[in-house]
């Protein structure tokens, strides 16, 4: 069987998720070869150089099974994988892709290593392939975990008995549709606002529950957005909301900024925050999202994710580490393309504002395909941008951000010699709300724990469950109540 692996690590050979794969190699009984390519590595010789990327297809083209090798880098694969995927499409090679097996091994802490793996389910199903379950092994667990070896055998032998044996395929995503609608922008010159019908004027209404108001001044909206030219429909998407928002807006054009490089995941960062490269991103990051008080993302899908220019950007702006980025501004996404079809990213969308606190103004694509309702969804959310940054309109606690931020409260903790940065703002933030600090609340617990080893205790508490896990909220409808 031979076995062609794609390496997405940046780091290409002295990488983590090459530990995982050479594993495999020199243990898993089944009389594989393989044969790795460093896409990411390589990613500026296989975009200047076609050759190098006939190479590497004819030989996928002549194997059994391919093996999709990466680190989990913001919600997905590095930007550099993501432009190998694109060159792919772009040049017409998914035929030799077609009928092979295909898998993904990946290393991360999981955080959204979910969506990185449906990520590239969807894609290899796109080139035709027959996908079968990856495996998401946290970065460490090779070397940490004693049951973590047999584990990764045991997937790896699972999907060479899967190929060998021809298992029958198994679709998990619908393929992506036609997307021809065009988009005819329903703003003249002289109309600021186009208001959906039977939408409240929400900007009016003050009566908000949440943060305190952020200023008095015209609210300003940066829309960041990697589209070039005029005729789009997401750049006359950009049109719109910038003509329906009521504030100023600006508008960063990443295809037009300076950036040098994606990330090389060097982690020079990680203890002063500083990039090895000096280029726009910083910029971007620092002056111009920093300055915004609401924040639109906009741009296509593309091969079931946006650009590799925006992805670029993305992992590049990991130099802040776990510092927030936007922290509590809220956002709002304007996508052009079938994002229904692509779960995952909405998925990601929702993660990136829960997990900066932000308010999620709306999620708009021209999926309706009819311009009136696009407009008049375009405008509802710049106004609900307004009447967020207004407002202090608070984000949502989800399992994303809940989740996502124990995974880096326990990895800054544990890491904080390197993540110097990290540290102190967590630090300074009481991130670091671990629960054996709470010294009341394990007093109480164990005196809880005390009272419970008497039979009529327990008796008690099964009999009154119900009322008692009510207990807590007397408290706080009964300050409710006498406000009123
Ligand atoms: C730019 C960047 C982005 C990352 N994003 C994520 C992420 O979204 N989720 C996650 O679990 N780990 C993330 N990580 C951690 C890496 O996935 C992890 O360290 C991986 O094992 C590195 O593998 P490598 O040495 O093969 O490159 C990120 C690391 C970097 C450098």
């Amino acid at each position: 069987m031979k076995i062609t692996v794609l390496n997405g690590s940046p780091k290409g050979d002295i990488s983590v998720t090459m530990q995982y794969v050479n594993y495999i190699k020199n243990n898993c009984p089944g009389g594989a070869s393989y044969k790795i390519f460093n896409i990411s590595k390589d990613i500026k010789k296989i975009k200047n150089n076609k050759n190098h990327l006939l190479e590497i297809v004819s030989h996928i083209g002549s194997s059994d099974a391919l093996i999709w090798a990466f680190p989990v880098y913001v919600f997905l694969v590095p930007a550099q994988v993501k432009r190998f995927i694109e060159l792919i499409f772009e040049n017409g090679l998914s035929n030799r892709f077609s009928g092979k097996y295909a898998t993904a091994i990946t290393t991360s802490v999981h955080f959204f290593d979910t969506t990185a793996h449906d990520y590239i389910a969807a894609v290899s199903e796109d080139l035709g392939m027959n996908y079968i379950d990856g495996y998401s092994a946290e970065m460490m667990e090779l070397a940490d975990n004693a049951d973590s070896p047999g584990r990764l055998l045991s997937f790896a032998q699972g999907f060479i008995n899967d190929a060998r044996k021809k298992a029958p395929k198994t679709l998990r995503f619908d393929a992506m549709p036609d997307h021809s609608f065009n988009y005819e922008t329903a703003i003249s010159p002289d109309f600021k606002r186009v208001k959906s019908a039977g939408t409240p004027d929400i900007s009016d209404d003050t009566t908000s529950p949440g943060r305190a108001p952020v200023s008095a001044e015209p609210a300003k909206l940066l829309i960041l957005t990697d589209e070039q030219g005029t005729g789009s429909n997401i750049s006359k998407m950009i049109e719109t909301v910038s003509n329906a928002f009521p504030g100023v807006t600006e508008i960063v054009n990443l295809s037009e900024s300076d950036i040098k490089s994606p990330c090389i995941g060097c982690m020079t960062c990680a203890y002063e925050s500083i990039c090895v490269f000096n280029d726009d991103v910083r910029k971007i990051a620092e002056d111009k999202i920093q300055a915004a008080d609401a924040i639109v993302f906009a741009g296509g899908i593309r091969d079931r994710y946006l650009s590799s220019r925006w992805k670029t950007f993305f992992d590049r702006c990991f130099y802040r580490g776990h510092i927030s980025l936007y922290h509590a501004k809220p956002v709002g996404f304007m996508i052009s393309g079938a994002l229904r079809k692509t779960p995952w990213l909405r998925q990601i969308f929702e993660g990136m504002a829960n997990l900066e606190d932000s308010a999620l103004a709306g999620i708009v694509t021209d999926e309706c395909a009819d311009s009136g309702e696009l407009s008049a969804q375009l405008s509802h959310m710049a106004e609900k941008l307004e009447y967020a940054v207004k407002n202090g309109a608070p984000g949502k606690n989800t399992f994303y951000s809940e989740g996502g931020r124990l995974i880096f409260r326990e990895m800054v903790y544990r890491g904080w010699p390197l993540f110097r940065m990290d540290h102190k703002f967590y630090s300074a933030n009481g991130y670091y709300d671990f629960p054996q600090k709470r010294y009341f609340e394990r007093l109480k617990n164990a005196f809880y724990g005390l009272l419970m080893l008497a039979p009529s205790i327990r008796k008690y508490i099964y009999r009154n469950m119900k009322t008692l896990m009510l207990k807590p909220f007397e408290k706080v409808n009964k300050k409710r109540n006498d406000k009123e």
